[in-house]
């Protein structure tokens, strides 16, 4: 199926690394142009230069999604060097999960602030663009966000909201023709992954395998950040022109919900 990607150009945030960077080479690879962003500058480097050869162009440029100054820089230079923008992947963020008994307020806003404000605030400084030619949002989640579990605060409240606003911006948005989407992850191999091994003292398999073990992944094992990027070329393509406001649970079947 040609997913009709070639000459589209979108941003990813958190592109440098893991599912970002995975859908990065997915959407270049079918011809796409591609900015990706984070906050380390080597690391966008070394991401940028694994994009290099692909069919479709990559830029990096470093943001902090936090930032209100980064995510507008983010988009103009995306349009500076391509002209024009068909979708946004709100991918950055960071694993936040622990008791409630000893969560502060700060912790619970700077999360809000990673993964919910930050997905408001790109969408509000690329909507006039996406709504040129009919574009897509696409919002990275957690199967948490329908089925939180104790000791999954404050991510699971983060990625409920952005279910949230994920719904009622594609209801909004769609008299406008921009769709807007989000894949619930389970357990998905990225160096979030790699670095948690590293901790335990594991080789990456040790680690995953066990992981994927204790929480009895009904497929057996961890996804590969390129299932997670097939879905995501998927939904951001004009072949999902009928879907929006739809969730997918990218996950083994892990989640209890669907
Ligand atoms: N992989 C999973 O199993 C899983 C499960 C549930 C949810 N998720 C969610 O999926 C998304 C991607 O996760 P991943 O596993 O691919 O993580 P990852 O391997 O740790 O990669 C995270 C990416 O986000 C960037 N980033 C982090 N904070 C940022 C910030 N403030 N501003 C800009 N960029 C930032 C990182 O680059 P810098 O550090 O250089 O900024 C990196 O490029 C995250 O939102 C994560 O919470 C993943």
């Amino acid at each position: 199926m040609d997913l009709e990607l070639k000459g589209r150009t979108f941003v990813i945030t958190g592109g440098s690394g893991g599912l970002g960077l995975a859908t990065a080479r997915r959407l270049a690879a079918e011809g796409a142009s591609v900015a990706i962003c984070g906050r380390d500058e080597a690391r966008l480097e070394r991401a940028t230069s694994v994009l290099e050869g692909l069919p479709g162009e990559a830029i990096g440029v470093r943001a902090d999604v936090r930032e209100v100054v980064d995510l507008e820089r983010l988009v103009d230079r995306t349009l500076d060097r391509f002209g024009r923008l068909d979708g946004v992947v709100n991918n950055a963020g960071r694993a936040a999960a622990g008791a409630f008994e000893g969560l502060g307020d700060e912790e619970i806003l700077a999360d809000h602030e990673l993964k919910v404000m930050a997905m408001v605030r790109l969408v509000r400084a690329a909507l006039p663009h996406l709504k040129e030619r009919g574009g897509a949002v696409l919002n990275s989640l957690a199967v948490s966000a329908k089925a939180p579990i104790a000791g999954s605060l404050p991510t699971s409240a983060s990625r409920a909201a952005g279910l949230a606003w994920t719904k009622a911006m594609a209801q909004e948005l769609a008299p406008a023709g921009v769709r807007v989407n989000a894949i619930l992850i389970g357990y998905v191999d990225s160096d979030q992954w790699v670095r948690a091994a590293q901790d335990a003292g594991q080789s990456y398999e040790e680690f995953t395998a066990a992981l994927a073990e204790r929480l009895r992944i009904p497929m057996g094992r961890l996804g590969r950040s390129e299932e997670f990027a097939d879905v995501a070329a998927f939904l951001l393509s004009p072949r999902a022109s009928y879907v929006t406001g739809a969730t997918v649970n990218v996950d083994g079947g892990f989640s209890p919900v669907p």
